[in-house]
C-alpha cells in the first residue's frame, strides 16, 4: 500500500483553489489522500509563525502553494513594492516551513504574465528569466520568478522536490468579478449582468481584436492534481491550452454573451486602451506528458461560470 499523503494547498479559498476543491471531490478522490484547503483564516502567510503553526497543525506531506497578493493592471502599477515584498515572503515562509518540515513535493504557482515584454511566440518555459518583465508588473513578476530560482536551489542544497506551474488566464466560479481591477472574462461577465438587470447596452473596452489563451479553473484543478501525483521536474511546466485555441476578445465577449442569454444592444468603446496584442504560450510540453487530455470547449466553461455568477451573484467577489 501507498503511504498516506496529506496535502495541504495555500490559497484554497480563491479561484484556482475552488477548482481544485471540485475536481478532488468530484473526480479524484483517492483513499490514501487527505486535501486541506486552506485560506488566510487558517494563517497569516506573511508572517513565518503563524506559517509555521499552520504546518504544525495539518502535518503535510505534500503542499500546492497559490496563495499571493493578486490584482489587476491598476493595482499592480500602483503597489509594485507590495507586491514584490509580500509575495517574496509569503513564497520564502511557504517554501523554507516545506523544507524545515520535511514535505515531500511542493508546487507553486507562477504566471504567464511574469515573461519578458520583449519576447518571441510562443512563449515557452525556457524563457522565464530571459529579459526583463512588463514595467507595469515587474513587482509581482520578480517575486514570482523567484519561486523558480528557490526550487533550484533547494534541489540543488537539500535534494527537495519543489517545482512550480505556469497557467494562463484562469477563469471560472469564485472568480473576482469587479468590473475595474478584475480580470478580463469575469469583468464582461459582470458587465452583461449589469446591462441586462439595467436594460442597457453592454459595452466592450477596447477594439476587442487582442488574443488571448483561457484556462477553466476545473481543468486547471485536473491538471494540478496530475503534477502533484505524477510530473517529475523541478522546471516549471506550462499549463494551457494550445496555441490554435487562442481567442479574441471579442469572440470571448461573444461567449459571454450567448452564456449570459442576453439579447440587448453590444457597442464597443475604442477609447478605452487594448493591452498587450498577445501573450502566445506554448503548451508543447503539456502535450508530451499528457497527449490526451481533454479541455473543456470554452462556450461551455463560459456558460457555467456564467450560470454560477448569476446564481452566487450576491456572495461573489465584486
Ligand atoms: N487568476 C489567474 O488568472 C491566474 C493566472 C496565473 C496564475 N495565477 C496564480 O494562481 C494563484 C491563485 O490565484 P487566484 O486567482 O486563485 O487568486 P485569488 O482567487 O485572489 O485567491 C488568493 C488566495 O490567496 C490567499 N491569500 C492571500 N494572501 C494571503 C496571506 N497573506 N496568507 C494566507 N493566504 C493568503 C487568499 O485567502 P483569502 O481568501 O482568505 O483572502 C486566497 O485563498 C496565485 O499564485 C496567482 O498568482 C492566477
Amino acid at each position: 500500500m501507498s503511504e498516506r499523503k496529506v496535502i495541504l494547498v495555500t490559497g484554497g479559498s480563491g479561484l484556482v483553489g475552488q477548482g481544485i476543491k471540485a475536481v478532488i471531490e468530484k473526480e479524484e478522490k483517492r483513499s490514501d489522500e487527505e486535501w486541506i484547503f486552506t485560506s488566510s483564516k487558517d494563517a497569516d502567510l506573511t508572517d513565518k509563525e503563524s506559517t509555521k503553526a499552520m504546518f504544525d497543525k495539518y502535518k503535510p506531506t505534500h503542499v500546492i502553494h497559490l496563495a499571493a497578493m493578486v490584482g489587476g493592471l491598476f493595482k499592480n502599477l500602483k503597489y509594485n513594492l507590495d507586491f514584490f515584498r509580500m509575495n517574496m515572503t509569503i513564497n520564502d515562509n511557504v517554501l523554507c516551513t516545506s523544507y524545515e518540515t520535511g514535505v515531500k513535493k511542493v508546487v507553486s504557482c507562477l504566471s504567464t504574465c511574469i515573461f519578458p515584454d520583449d519576447t518571441t511566440y510562443p512563449i515557452d518555459e525556457e524563457m522565464v528569466h530571459n529579459g526583463p518583465p512588463h514595467s507595469s508588473n515587474f513587482g509581482y513578476a520578480y517575486a514570482k520568478r523567484m519561486i523558480d530560482v528557490q526550487n533550484k536551489a533547494y534541489h540543488q542544497q537539500h535534494g527537495c522536490h519543489f517545482t512550480s506551474v505556469i497557467p494562463t488566464n484562469v477563469y471560472g466560479p469564485h472568480d473576482n468579478f469587479c468590473i475595474e481591477d478584475g480580470h478580463v472574462l469575469p469583468g464582461l461577465m459582470h458587465k452583461v449582468y449589469k446591462a441586462q438587470k439595467d436594460n442597457s447596452e453592454f459595452v466592450i473596452w477596447g477594439t476587442g481584436s487582442p488574443l488571448r489563451q483561457f484556462i477553466y479553473s476545473l481543468d486547471l484543478g485536473r491538471l494540478f492534481v496530475w503534477v502533484m501525483r505524477e510530473y517529475p521536474e523541478i522546471d516549471p511546466i506550462i499549463l494551457s491550452v494550445g496555441e490554435e485555441d487562442e481567442v479574441s476578445i471579442k469572440d470571448a465577449a461573444q461567449m459571454v454573451i450567448d452564456g449570459m442569454d442576453f439579447t440587448g444592444p453590444v457597442v464597443h468603446d475604442t477609447s478605452k486602451a487594448d493591452g498587450q496584442f498577445k501573450k502566445t504560450a506554448s503548451n508543447v510540453k503539456l502535450r508530451k506528458y499528457l497527449p490526451d487530455f481533454k479541455f473543456t470547449p470554452m462556450k461551455d466553461a463560459v456558460r457555467e461560470t456564467c450560470q454560477w455568477f448569476k446564481a452566487n451573484y450576491e456572495t461573489a467577489r465584486k
